[in-house]
């Protein structure tokens, strides 16, 4: 059912409350195709040396040969020498997992072989070449209780079609023999190893990787993000789509968030490897974590001021616009307090991310003996709008902010004209309130990345309700 039929089939029904619920994602993460061919020509490669390391188990048995009768045999010391897959195809299909398939794969082994007939012995060695390999694997992803991804294998067939032996011996029956037990026995227990290898990969090395997916990423003291999965991740015609929380909260004190993520109308693009899809809510999620964990309370004292910036943060400066203050608190350094009544609210719009917050500024005078007294209050609010990027695997940003608006909340030293302050604001809000917020957003927040991933060719674009970030990756082995 769509969102709309959803929507009006509820219109009367409290009952759907329970429908509705259903979490969408705050951030969500979409491999495409090109991505999943990447992931696949890693993979591939490490199953190669995984298959190369199969152990095969020797093989004996009796068998009944025309003019020579009751044969004894025993094939020895198997050893795979190499397993080449040179064609591999990696494919979501939709709602079930991703499907790999292999072919034309070859596999070469040599092994001991040795015979007891009549009285005679005799033994020798072989040489196999086992190709037209077929591997089919269906990989199904999962999210486990604490919204880790996990991974597995449901369904997964070899086949191998074409056995070739090469051995060393003397009497031509034993060609026929060996070929007839290679073919049917020793075939059947490649095809089993095979699978058994390809299921205990997947689940010490693939499932052990995508879990490095950090779920919860600590962003500082105070502050972490959840990445953690809210459903099992998607596989559809075209990319495997895993549905993130994306939720900033304070780490003292985690409260429920009073709004919900929107849907996320993700774009078909398909030229990167990877989709970052960042919602409003993830952001307005961060304002409301670093609100409350006082993460937005700034001091601007005379100290923060840069020094080639001509001014003064003194009664005696603000006495040209404020009479009070040269006759209460003559020539007295001040300081600010900057603060947020409440966690800004942005939105996310085709034309970047944007907002206007209400900022409080306090203003003391500092006497001799440090303690402040209180001057006036001042209401801030401007259009902020953001400029974003991706570094290191990291979200970045940097605000720029349009003309303030003043208006004074409260004073202590009587009324007095606030547009008289407004070039006085505006320098302090350029040389230090921006530079300080600035260099704390081009720290930037982690992004929800495997171990080891290197990003590029970034791509930034914003949609309605949610940034839209793509890249594409490149693992970094190990050393
Ligand atoms: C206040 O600023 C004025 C003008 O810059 C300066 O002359 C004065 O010395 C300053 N006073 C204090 C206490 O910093
Ligand atoms: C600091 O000095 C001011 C002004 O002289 C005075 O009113 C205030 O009580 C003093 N505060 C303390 C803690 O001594
Ligand atoms: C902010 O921008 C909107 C529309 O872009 C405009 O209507 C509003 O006046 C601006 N506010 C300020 C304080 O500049």
């Amino acid at each position: 059912m769509g969102m709309q039929s959803v929507a009006v089939a509820c219109g009367a029904l409290a009952l759907c409350l329970a429908l509705t619920t259903a979490t969408n994602p705050g951030f969500v993460v979409r491999i495409t195709q090109a991505g999943l061919d990447y992931a696949q020509e890693q993979a591939i490669a490490s199953l190669e040396k995984k298959l190369a390391q199969l152990k095969l188990p020797d093989i004996s048995g009796d068998s009944r040969v025309l003019r020579v009768g009751k044969v004894h045999y025993e094939l020895s010391r198997l050893r795979l020498r190499d397993f080449h897959l040179p064609y591999s195809r990696i494919t979501p299909i939709s709602n079930k997992g991703l499907q790999v398939s292999i072919s034309n794969a070859f596999a070469e082994l040599d092994g001991d072989w040795r015979v007891k007939f009549l009285f005679i012995r005799d033994h020798g060695s072989f040489d196999l070449k086992v190709e037209n390999i077929y591997i089919k694997i269906l990989l199904r992803l999962g999210s486990d209780t604490t919204g880790k991804p996990t991974i597995s294998t449901p369904d997964c067939s070899a086949h191998i079609s074409k056995v070739r032996v090469l051995f060393s011996g003397k009497l031509g029956w034993l060609y026929n023999l060996f070929h007839r037990v290679i073919e049917s026995r020793l075939r059947k227990i490649l095809e089993d190893k095979v699978c058994d290898k390809v299921a205990m990969s997947v689940y010490n090395e693939l499932q052990t990787y995508i879990r490095t997916l950090p779920v919860t990423a600590r962003i500082d003291d105070k502050i972490g993000i959840d990445y953690s999965l809210v459903a099992p991740p998607r596989a559809t015609t075209k990319s495997l789509d895993a549905d993130l929380k994306g939720e900033f909260y304070s780490l003292a004190h985690r409260s429920p968030v009073p709004f919900s993520p929107l849907p996320l109308a993700f774009p078909s693009d398909h030229e990167r490897m990877v989709y970052f899809g960042a919602s409003s809510y993830f952001f307005n999620t961060a304002g409301i974590a670093y609100h409350e964990a006082g993460a937005l309370v700034f001091e601007i004292t005379q100290a923060m001021i840069p020094k080639d910036v001509e001014f003064k943060l003194n009664t005696s400066v603000f006495s040209a616009f404020i009479p009070q203050l040269e006759e209460k608190y003559p020539n007295m350094p001040m300081k600010f307090r900057v603060s947020t009544p409440t966690a800004p609210f942005l939105t996310v719009g085709e034309g970047g991310i944007s907002f206007q917050p209400i900022v409080d500024v306090q203003a003391y005078a500092i006497f001799p003996n440090s303690s402040l007294a209180p001057l006036f209050l001042l209401s801030l609010t401007g259009n902020v709008s953001a400029v974003i990027n991706v570094r290191s695997g990291r979200i970045v940003g940097s605000l720029d902010v349009g003309r303030i608006r003043l208006s004074l909340k409260d004073s202590a030293v009587g009324t007095f004209q606030v547009r008289m302050m407004q070039s006085l604001i505006n320098i302090l809000t350029s040389s230090t309130l921006l530079p300080r917020l600035n260099a704390r957003l081009d720290e930037g927040f982690p992004l929800p990345l495997l171990d080891r991933i290197q990003l590029s060719n970034i791509l930034v674009r914003f949609q309605q309700n949610f940034l839209l970030l793509g890249a594409d990756v490149r693992f970094q082995p190990r050393g």
